[in-house]
């Protein structure tokens, strides 16, 4: 039987991307293969968020060239975010012209057709020439490249192969309108386009019906959700929907831009002290909000885009608090945006003492042709914002275990995911606000929702164990 393996980087949606890539790849009759060196075709979902994930796709491309030399009848099929940029494609075109395959982030749909072209075993059809984008046609990718310049509609009904069957990833919107000075996704995900609430709520019924019981809910900026259903249905409107879905116990969302947080959404959290919703509260919305900051001078974040305030985003955390005291919070930074100085460097410390996050996640700036940001003057000293990043993530790191270590003695309802990496008979789930448990444990199965006592708090995790 022919097989496929399949290598995604980048984020959720580029995950979920991949679910869709191997579901149609199964539908045409492939199956999953154990490694690289075995498959029939060879998939790589790229992105092209920062650097490093540039690299490590070229990095990734020359061990995938050993494959195909010694295995010429391998199909090797590049795509995602990566492929919507000219300049990559013209850089495989001339220095790996062996690939057989380019695609983008608009036409997965058409994945069999594109492969049969390719030289896939499936049925052929013609090769959409017209779809390339000016590198197709010439040097070493004839007739191999397919990417549009933009997304005509969202193709719905398409299959997948799920990652999991407990938790899911559920798509409700695609693109971003929000060009942040830095960032690439708008270029290579296109407009902003929301799924209808009905196809959304859809899926989300099927994955009940077959055992999924948390989703998280995907977006470049879900708070933007604009579907429509006989009139237009906002993102609270559709949580709520979610919310309702018989079988579903968990709804998460990600992710949230701090300018367009409503007041609706946050009424959506409110929680009582046992926890349990109150007021406008949804009973399975997971007490927990992704909410990135990237830097928390005012005057940087005019210069990234963000159209929010240092002081506007702490009002926001507060309403959260306000909401649902035990609320967790993590975000992302930025650390060397062009012109940051020492003094935005310090409203950025400042604002982690304000808020104290959860958890954090931290980049260094990565210039990303093409963004306004990238041809900016005052680019930012590598050791200096080396230095800032340093001085962050350790401070980052001693607010999250200080919060972490209140945790300790409680008793939580774990959601357990498989296998722990800790060792031997562990078993790693998830708390309902997300937070990640190790705990010994046999006759559990992955989706069961057990009751777990939290004994040991890291940075990171937790360790727990069962409570009879
Ligand atoms: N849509 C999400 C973010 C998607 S990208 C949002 O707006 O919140 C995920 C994270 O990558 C961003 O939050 C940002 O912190 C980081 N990022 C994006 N572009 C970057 C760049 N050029 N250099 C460094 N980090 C970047
Ligand atoms: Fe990038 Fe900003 Fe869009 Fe997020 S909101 S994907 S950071 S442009
Ligand atoms: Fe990367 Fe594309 Fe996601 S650039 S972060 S995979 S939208």
């Amino acid at each position: 039987m022919a097989s496929y393996w399949i290598e995604t980087m980048g984020c959720q949606m580029n995950e979920r991307d991949s679910e869709t890539i191997a579901g149609l790849l199964e539908r045409e009759g492939y199956a999953r293969a154990a490694a690289a060196d075995a498959a029939d075709v060879l998939v790589v979902n790229t992105c092209s968020v920062r650097e490093n994930a540039d690299n490590r796709f070229f990095g990734l491309l020359g061990h995938l060239k050993a494959v195909k030399d010694a295995r010429p009848e391998a199909v090797v099929a590049v795509c995602g975010c990566m492929m919507q940029q000219a300049h990559i494609v013209e850089r495989i075109r001339e220095k790996h012209g062996w690939v057989d395959l380019v695609f983008g982030t608009h036409n997965i749909h058409e994945l069999p057709e594109m492969l049969a072209a390719a030289g896939g075993r499936m049925p052929p059809l013609h090769p959409n020439e017209a779809a390339g984008d000016g590198a197709a046609g010439r040097g070493g990718l004839r007739g191999k490249v397919h990417v549009r310049a933009a997304r005509e509609a969202i193709v719905e009904g398409l299959p997948a192969r799920r990652a999991y069957g407990f938790k899911a990833y559920v798509n409700i919107m695609v693109g971003c309108n929000n060009f942040c000075s830095y960032c690439i996704v708008p270029y290579v995900r296109g407009r902003e386009m929301s799924r209808e609430p009905e196809a959304v709520l859809d899926e989300v019924r099927a994955l009940a019906e077959s055992g999924t019981k948390e989703v998280m809910l995907l977006g470049q900026n879900v708070n933007s959700y604009a579907g429509f259903s006989g009139r237009s249905v906002s993102f609270p409107e559709l949580l709520r929907a979610v919310d309702a879905v018989p079988g579903i116990e968990r709804v998460r969302f990600m992710t949230s831009h701090p300018k367009d947080l409503s007041e609706d959404l946050i009424a959506l959290f409110e929680r009582g002290a046992g926890g349990a919703a109150r007021g406008r509260g949804l009973a399975h919305l997971c007490p927990s909000i992704h909410l990135p900051v990237q830097a928390g001078s005012s005057r940087v974040l005019a210069r990234m885009n963000r159209r929010y305030t240092k002081e506007a985003y702490l009002r926001l955390v507060e309403k959260l608090r306000a909401a649902n005291p035990e609320i967790v919070i993590t975000t992302d930074f930025i650390v060397g945006f062009p012109g940051e100085t020492e003094d935005d460097f310090a409203e950025t410390m400042d604002l982690i003492e304000r808020v104290r996050y959860d958890a954090a996640f931290t980049f260094l700036y990565s210039p990303r042709e093409g963004t306004p940001a990238a041809a900016y003057p005052d680019q930012v000293d590598e050791a200096a914002a080396h230095a800032r990043f340093d001085r962050m993530v350790a401070r980052l790191n001693e607010i999250s275990l200080e919060k972490n270590r209140r945790l300790v003695g409680r008793v939580e309802q774990v959601l357990v995911e498989g296998p722990a990496r800790t060792g031997e008979g562990m078993l790693a789930g998830r708390t309902f606000s997300g937070r990640l448990v190790n705990f010994p444990g046999e006759k559990v199965a992955p989706g069961d929702i057990v009751a777990v006592r939290i004994t040991d708090a890291k940075t990171f995790s937790f360790g727990g164990e069962l409570v009879e």
